[in-house]
């Protein structure tokens, strides 16, 4: 399937490491990060895993639900967690999903058959609470992905939920943010008490809604 952003993400029951799961059970109404890994027992996907877990707090902070998932069967699983909680100095406390069947993979497009026939690739679904697509990033086996960037993503996602702003290139937490183009100047600047710095009449900052910090 070619999951597009804006789609509904894919409801599922799966096999995983913390028993069986029904996908939007799971969710509930929080967000969600859906993310797959080439295979168990290999190098940078335990130091990846080890990452997510390290992060827990950051995740629940921004009510965000973690899932893992490879086609690699639970009892592999299992036994590679213990070597993520001793080689990463961390406690794996979320599902990985035991796709043996590929039914998740295919339904979310993880197989990619010309990088490799058989393994998932390093693909990650952001899912908001109305479980649209929110974001999807895929990565070859051989780069981990950079978690602090995901959480990142998450804090852009979740403030222009809640205003209409956009987040500039490398924005993080308490830098100004982009009005965006829909709204008028003359709106704008009724709309954003803190200020708008007009650079170009399509290029307009704001000091980020909400105070400083949403987290
Ligand atoms: C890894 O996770 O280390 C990995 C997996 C597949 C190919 C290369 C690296």
């Amino acid at each position: 399937m070619n999951l597009c952003l804006g789609d509904i993400a894919p409801g599922f029951k799966a096999r995983t490491s913390l028993g069986d799961i029904d996908f939007y059970e799971y969710l509930g109404n929080s967000w969600g990060i859906l993310f797959s890994h080439p295979a168990d027992y290999t190098p940078v996907c335990t130091t990846e895993l080890g990452r997510t877990a390290a992060l827990k707090e950051e995740f629940a902070k921004r009510d965000v639900k973690v899932l893992a998932l490879s086609v690699d069967p639970i009892e592999s699983h299992l036994g590679w967690i213990n070597d993520i909680n001793e080689t990463q100095g961390c406690h794996v406390d979320f599902p990985i999903i035991a796709d043996k069947e590929r039914k998740v993979s295919e339904l979310y497009g993880f197989i990619h058959p010309n990088a490799s026939a058989n393994a998932t690739v390093r693909s990650l679904v952001i899912i908001g609470p109305d479980k649209t697509v929110k974001l999807i990033i895929t990565y070859p086996a051989s780069t981990g992905r950079n978690f602090i960037e995901v959480l990142r993503v998450v804090d852009s996602l979740q403030l222009t939920a809640k205003y209409q702003v956009a987040t500039p290139a490398n924005w993080v937490q308490g830098e100004k943010v982009i009005v965006i183009p829909s709204i008028s100047t003359e709106q704008a600047i009724k709309q954003f008490p803190e200020g708008v710095e007009i650079v170009k009449p399509y290029l307009r900052y704001t000091p980020q809604p909400g105070g400083d910090a949403l987290i």
